[in-house]
């Protein structure tokens, strides 16, 4: 999969604008839009849980996004084309990112683990989850990533597990740096890391990012603020969880993803959601 695992966050080019804006103006528009949002809820309006898919401050959004009905396709006959996996496909050791070389992999070493449930709180198991980030210099192996920060030779970034019987999950990784992007001048993704979710099926491919608490680059993020609202924003945000903390060896991070429902973690699915 390592070739579906493109970060669009760091190829996408603007597509309106010149990409020369200040991070000022980008600023004061995700704060006009937050504002506008609030005062909609305020009015008993809906919260967004989702994210806008042509919000303006993220410039490459705005052309991205689909204009017209999504094609139907019959999921029997995608799934009767497309490819599939085996629970035994997955080694136990691809879980984790610091072992995938000769040497050890630069950086703070962290345990992410945490379960996929479904709307209702009960656990999903036997789901392949599939994770990507950048090293912890905030530099990815990928070939449109060509930012002056150093590759590691030690260090991939991609990783893969099956969900358990309670739906848990735990991969053990480095914590990725923050990286500039072309957004607009001097912009900068906060430190992330991808997730893929699968369910049954191909079809249901889920794809999602995981942030680290207390970053001081959210405010100025449009990745993350396409979400109106701030609660949904917040349920993309792993806390820090010292029990899962291995002495000696990694700092832990807990991260529950769900997948349905009003609590439900931001994807970014291409089903409509209407
Ligand atoms: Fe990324």
């Amino acid at each position: 999969m390592l070739g579906e695992c493109v970060p669009h966050d760091i190829v996408s080019a603007p597509t309106r604008g010149s990409g020369h804006e200040s991070q000022d103006s980008i600023t004061i528009e995700i704060e006009a839009i937050e504002a506008d949002a609030a005062a909609r809820v305020a009015a008993g309006g809906s919260p967004e849980l989702q994210p806008r898919r042509d919000y303006a401050p993220y410039r490459s959004s705005l052309l991205r996004h689909p204009t017209h009905e999504l094609v139907r396709v019959d999921p029997e006959e995608v799934e009767r084309l497309s490819p599939a996996f085996g629970h035994t496909d997955v080694n136990v050791l691809e879980s984790d990112l610091t072992i995938q070389h000769a040497g050890e992999p630069i950086g703070e070493r962290m345990t992410v683990s945490g379960r996929v449930l479904d709307g209702e709180g009960r656990p999903v198991r036997h789901q392949l989850i599939e994770l990507w980030q950048a090293n912890a210099g905030g530099r990815y192996v990928h070939k449109r990533d060509q930012h002056p920060a150093p590759l590691d030779p030690n260090f991939t970034g991609v990783g893969r597990a099956i969900t358990g019987e309670n739906g848990e999950y735990s991969f053990t990784t480095i914590k990725p740096g923050p990286y500039p992007w072309k957004n607009h001048v001097n912009a900068w993704r906060p430190a992330h890391i991808h997730f893929s979710l699968f369910g049954t099926a191909f079809t249901q491919r889920l794809i999602t990012q995981m942030y680290f608490p207390g970053d001081p680059l959210f405010a100025l993020d449009p990745i993350y603020q396409s979400i109106a609202d701030a609660d949904a924003r917040a349920r993309l945000v792993g806390q820090y969880d010292h029990s899962l903390s291995v002495p000696e060896f990694s700092l832990g991070y807990n991260w529950d993803i769900v997948l349905t429902g009003p609590k439900s973690t931001w994807m970014e699915s291409e089903e409509d959601h209407d």
